[in-house]
């Protein structure tokens, strides 16, 4: 049996403001799928959704990959009724962490092994972008370049520019699951309509979301966590101010806040989905405990720097 896990991701700074050409910055981070394949008789299997039918949408995203190595190595990679397939994903599902970017990924990963070709990290990418575009409304192919290759990323108009930099050691990432389902595609187009309504003002609060993402830079640099924080704080606001914050994301923040997280927001398309924090390790864990207090699902993060990787030992 071959297993590989890619990890799943948040978005620190830009999110909105990407899609219309300004810069955003994401991080993979220690939440995982793994996916595993073996000889068999087509069996997919997800502990958490259950078996998954043939016919249905998420079986889409396995033939997709399936389909696109078979094409980029000239042979047929496998047929779905050879092989079983084993999904265990610890990433919460349509919250904005990059779920089915992660198992895309961790699928292409172990399938390519498991066929025995030579690859590289990007043909994982590529094929798993592939199936990306097949179940997802234009997706910006961040998510699954992310969990490919790990670490931040900083990404401008379809440009991905991954950074050689680190979040001190001592810095982890509290995310809250607000528990509120929403489809990124509406948001985005709310967003929209409101950029069309008020043109001039909201691109001043787009120009203000492009320098926190270059004053971040400066302060990851200079693993300035306050400052980071600080600015984490005011893209909540810029986020607010366009409209996809809800009274669930401001109350974590908050409290978050007066717990002493350097800074916290929302993360990804908003109205739901989840919020992060920017915690010291010190008091991760009375951060987490006062946000569950409250009834929210709530998880520690740290970065993920390796990206996806082939898991061993496993029968
Ligand atoms: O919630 P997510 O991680 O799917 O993020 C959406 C990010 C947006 O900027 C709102 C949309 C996009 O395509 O970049």
């Amino acid at each position: 049996m071959i297993c590989s896990k890619a990890p799943g991701k948040i978005l620190l700074f830009g999110e909105h403001f990407v899609v219309k050409g300004k810069p955003a910055l994401g991080i993979a981070v220690s939440r995982y799928a793994v996916v595993c394949i073996k000889h068999g008789k087509g069996e997919f299997f997800s502990k958490q959704i259950g078996r998954i039918d043939h016919e249905s949408k998420d079986m889409l995203l396995f033939r997709t990959i399936i389909e696109k190595a078979s094409e980029r190595y000239s042979k047929k990679a496998v047929e779905i009724e050879n092989v079983d397939v084993y999904i265990d994903s610890e990433i919460p599902l349509g919250a904005g962490m990059g779920s089915s970017a992660a198992v895309s990924v961790a699928f292409t990963h172990a399938l390519l092994s498991y066929i025995g070709v030579d690859f590289s990290l990007s043909d994982v990418n590529e094929i798993a972008f592939e199936a990306e575009k097949r179940v997802h409304y234009r997706p910006s192919g961040v998510d699954n370049t992310l969990s490919v290759y790990g670490g931040l990323l900083y990404y401008q108009s379809g440009v991905f520019k991954r950074l050689d930099l680190k979040l001190p050691g001592n810095v982890e990432i509290v995310v809250v699951d607000t528990g509120l389902k929403r489809a990124t595609g509406e948001v985005v187009r709310s967003v929209l309509e409101r950029y069309d309504r008020v043109p001039v003002i909201m691109s001043k609060i787009y120009e203000a979301g492009e320098e926190i993402v270059n004053k971040a830079l400066e302060y990851i640099k200079d693993a300035n966590m306050i400052g980071l924080g600080e600015l984490m704080l005011m893209n909540h606001g810029l986020l607010w101010a366009i409209g996809v914050s809800c009274k669930e994301c401001d109350e974590i923040v908050h409290e978050m806040i007066r717990q002493g997280a350097y800074g916290g927001k929302i993360s990804g398309a908003g109205k739901g989905g989840v919020v992060i924090g920017l915690v010291d390790s010190s008091i991760s864990s009375k951060i987490l405990e006062s946000i569950r207090q409250r009834g929210f699902k709530a998880f520690i993060v740290k970065p993920d720097y390796n990206g996806v990787s082939e898991i061993r030992g496993i029968d």
